[in-house]
Formats: C-alpha cells, structure tokens, sequence
C-alpha cells in the first residue's frame, strides 16, 4: 500500500475509476493531487475528497494544460494515469481525426505526462498507467480503444527502460462490474450481457473496482515489480 505522507498524483482522478482511487489513497494518509478537465470542476471535486488535496485541470490532448499543471510542485512518489477516450469506431466506420485525438489522449498524452513530471520523480518513485484487457480481446467498435490499451504496454515498455530506476506498471482490468461507467449501462439495459460475461469468467464474478486499486496499490508499492501488465480479470483471458 502507498503510505501515509506520501504524495500521489492521480491523472484523471475526477471520475470514474479513478476517483474512488483517489479516495482510497487519501484514506492512507497519502498527500494527494488530482488532475481532470475543468479548473473549477477539479477543484472543487478535490475539496469533496478532503481538506489539502490539490485539483487540477488537464487535458491529455493539449500540451500546454499538462505543463501547466504538472511541471511545477512537490515531489511525486507515485503518479497513476487513467483516463480513457471512450471512442467507439471501427475500421468500417473510421474517423482520422477522433483516432488520433484518442491516440494522444491515451499514448503520447501519457508520455508527455511522464516528460513533464521527470524533474518532480524520485529514484523510488513508482508509475501506473491503466490499460485493459481490450488490448487482446477486441469486442464490436473498440477498435480505437483495442490499440491504444495494446500502445500501453509499449509505453511502459519504454518507461521503465528510460526512467529508472523509477519503476513503471500497468493494469489491464477486463470489464468492471461497479465502475460507474459499467452501472450507467447496467441501468440502459446491458445486464443480460454483464451476466453472461460473469458466468463465462472463472471467477464467476466481474472485476470489481477495489479489486483494481488493490491491484494499482500493489503494483506502485511492490520495489521488485518493474516493467509489468497487471491483468485483473479473474482468469477470463484463460477461458478465450
Ligand atoms: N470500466 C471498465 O470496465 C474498464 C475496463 C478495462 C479498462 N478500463 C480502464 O480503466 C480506466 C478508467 O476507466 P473508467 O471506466 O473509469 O473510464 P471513464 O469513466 O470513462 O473515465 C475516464 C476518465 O478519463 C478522463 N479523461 C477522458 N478524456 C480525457 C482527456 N482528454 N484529458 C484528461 N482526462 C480525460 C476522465 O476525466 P474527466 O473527469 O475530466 O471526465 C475520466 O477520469 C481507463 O483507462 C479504462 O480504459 C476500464
């Protein structure tokens, strides 16, 4: 577990699975800043989480708004990456510039992320980038999204080679049955498919969203964990 005193940096901690994250890890004590888009929204969503944690607005998509948030302050023992452009498209259906839009967001965004914060890590320092297990499992319209979680992991690839001996991590969850993005569907109707995806995984459960901040804790706090993708999907790639 990160410990108490320690400062974390939670790259999309505004929403989604990241905000529980970020919760989570201000519940251990941890010194904490978030970073999300929207200035007033970050702040004030920092302010809900609890008295000294930092807001930020970032957007992965424009440069300038990752210097400008993290180029300066305190030194950062553990920086989390998680946000996602939820583009669905296919080849068949294929847009250039929302591709790449998305491509920066989820790789180069995430580079720039980790250049800029280079002068603030420490020797022990500890990165996660999320991934998923859409990396290898492609479904209907994820094209996008299949290679840019398969871009992660050459990311941090790259990462752990070039930044040590800071070491860097990431976690391919398969579907989260809890996450706010999976309950919005469930209450659209996409039960049926929870279910059936629930009863082919051996677990016979989804993953859940503290099972994967578990698995982010883990992989930041662990000194011999280096270089590694973390699947959290109860053996469902087993099963394919
Ligand atoms: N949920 C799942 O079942 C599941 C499964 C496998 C992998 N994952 C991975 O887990 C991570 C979190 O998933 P989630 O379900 O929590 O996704 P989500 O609810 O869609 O949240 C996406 C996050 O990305 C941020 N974001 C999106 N575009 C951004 C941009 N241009 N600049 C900065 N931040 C941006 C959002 O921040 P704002 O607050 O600013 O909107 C939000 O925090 C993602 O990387 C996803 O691929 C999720």
């Amino acid at each position: 577990m990160p410990k108490a005193n320690e400062h974390m940096v939670v790259v999309g901690g505004t929403s989604g699975i990241g905000l529980p994250l970020a919760k989570a890890a201000h519940a251990l004590g941890c010194k904490l800043t978030i970073a999300g888009r929207g200035a007033g929204r970050a702040a004030e969503i920092a302010k809900s989480i609890g008295p000294g944690v930092a807001g930020l607005h970032l957007e992965l998509d424009d440069g300038n708004s990752i210097r400008a948030a993290l180029a300066d302050g305190p030194p950062i023992d553990h920086l989390v990456l998680v946000p996602v452009d939820q583009l669905a498209t296919s080849v068949k259906n294929f847009d250039l510039a929302a591709a790449n839009k998305a491509l920066h967001i989820k790789l180069t965004g995430y580079v720039e992320v980790a250049h800029t914060v280079l002068p603030r890590l420490k020797p022990t320092s500890a990165i996660v980038l999320f991934g998923g297990m859409a990396k290898s499992r492609p479904y209907m319209n994820s094209t996008m999204i299949t290679i840019a979680k398969a871009g992660i992991v050459g990311v941090m690839n790259t990462l752990a080679i070039e930044l040590a001996p800071v070491r860097v991590n990431s976690v391919s969850p398969s579907l989260v049955g809890d996450s706010p993005k999976w309950e919005a569907a469930v209450r659209k109707g996409a039960k049926p498919f929870l279910d059936a995806l629930t009863a082919k995984t051996p677990t016979k459960r989804l993953a859940s969203v503290s099972d994967v901040i578990d698995a982010v804790f883990f992989l930041l706090d662990n000194r011999s964990v280096n270089g590694h993708d973390l699947a959290v999907d109860g053996g469902y790639q087993l099963v394919l």
